[in-house]
């Protein structure tokens, strides 16, 4: 009774009515309001398929690649207070993280594990959306979305490789753009668009680090708020009789 009476008084009060624009979610009305007026719940529905709440339809790997890219936001802000990306800097930077700096070595390990793990997850999501049948009709642009945030993904590590300016980085970036230097017709130029040079060196370190930082995760981050957005304009999850019967739909026209 007591506890009823408090919650009462909470959600009568002008601040909280101020912010919260319902009662209490303590009825289907409020509930439903609370969702749509609420900036960082309205990404939910109101109502779930309950299909698409079970693990092993989604195998969970779409929320977890969106918390790792959170863990990589975070960590990778804080790696930003401690590195500069100067030739002359960059590797005695990174040794310093390791060595020298509280936390350092544990936040560095969080950023490069979490990257890792960030490869695998948006690889598995993928497949579960494949296996699913999750990129047929309505779906097939947020697939196109998806395959872009894949792209990004890769994009991001390879770009990040560079950073601590080693042995590994410097070859691994000289092989890479090596490669790109053999697309047809453009490869040169797209060679030295990566590099701002003719090899390896500083203009490269500032190109990948500016890419790293800022354009990648800054897209990343739009790509991400589209693709969620598409989730609920396409009605939620897909479901198997929904590919049913979008097969069945095609089979007709
Ligand atoms: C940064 C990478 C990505 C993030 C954070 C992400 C996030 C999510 C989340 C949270 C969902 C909800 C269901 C679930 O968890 O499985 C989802 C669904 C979906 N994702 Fe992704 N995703 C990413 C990459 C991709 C990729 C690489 C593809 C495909 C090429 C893709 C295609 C789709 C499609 C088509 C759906 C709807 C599936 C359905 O209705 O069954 N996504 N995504």
């Amino acid at each position: 009774m007591k506890t009823r009476s408090l919650t009462r008084m909470i959600t009568q009060n002008r601040v909280w009515k101020s912010i919260f624009r319902q009662g209490y979610p303590n009825t289907e009305e409020n509930r439903a309001k609370v969702i749509i007026n609420t900036l960082f719940l309205h990404i939910h529905p109101v109502r779930v398929k309950r299909h698409s709440l079970k693990v092993s339809y989604t195998w969970g790997m779409g929320v977890i690649s969106t918390f790792l890219f959170i863990v990589l936001v975070g960590t990778g802000v804080w790696l930003m207070f401690f590195y500069a990306p100067s030739v002359e800097r960059a590797y005695s930077d990174i040794q310093r993280l390791e060595t020298a700096i509280t936390f350092g070595m544990l936040i560095r390990n969080m950023h490069r594990w979490a990257a890792h793990l960030m490869v695998l997850t948006v690889f598995l999501h993928l497949c579960r959306v494949f296996f699913t049948g999750g990129y047929k009709r309505p779906r097939e642009f947020n697939w196109v979305i998806g395959v872009m945030l894949w792209v990004l993904t890769i994009l991001l590590s390879y770009t990040g490789y560079l950073l601590p300016w080693d042995q590994l980085a410097y070859w691994a970036v000289t092989v890479g753009t090596n490669i790109a230097g053999v697309t047809p017709f453009i490869g040169e130029q797209l060679r030295l668009l990566l590099l701002g040079a003719s090899e390896v060196g500083p203009e490269a370190l500032v190109r990948f680090y500016a890419l790293h930082m800022w354009f990648f995760p800054l897209m990343m981050a739009i790509l991400i708020g589209v693709h969620f957005w598409r989730i609920r304009k396409d009605g939620g999850l897909s479901s198997p009789l929904e590919s049913d019967e979008s097969r069945i739909m095609e089979e007709a026209e």
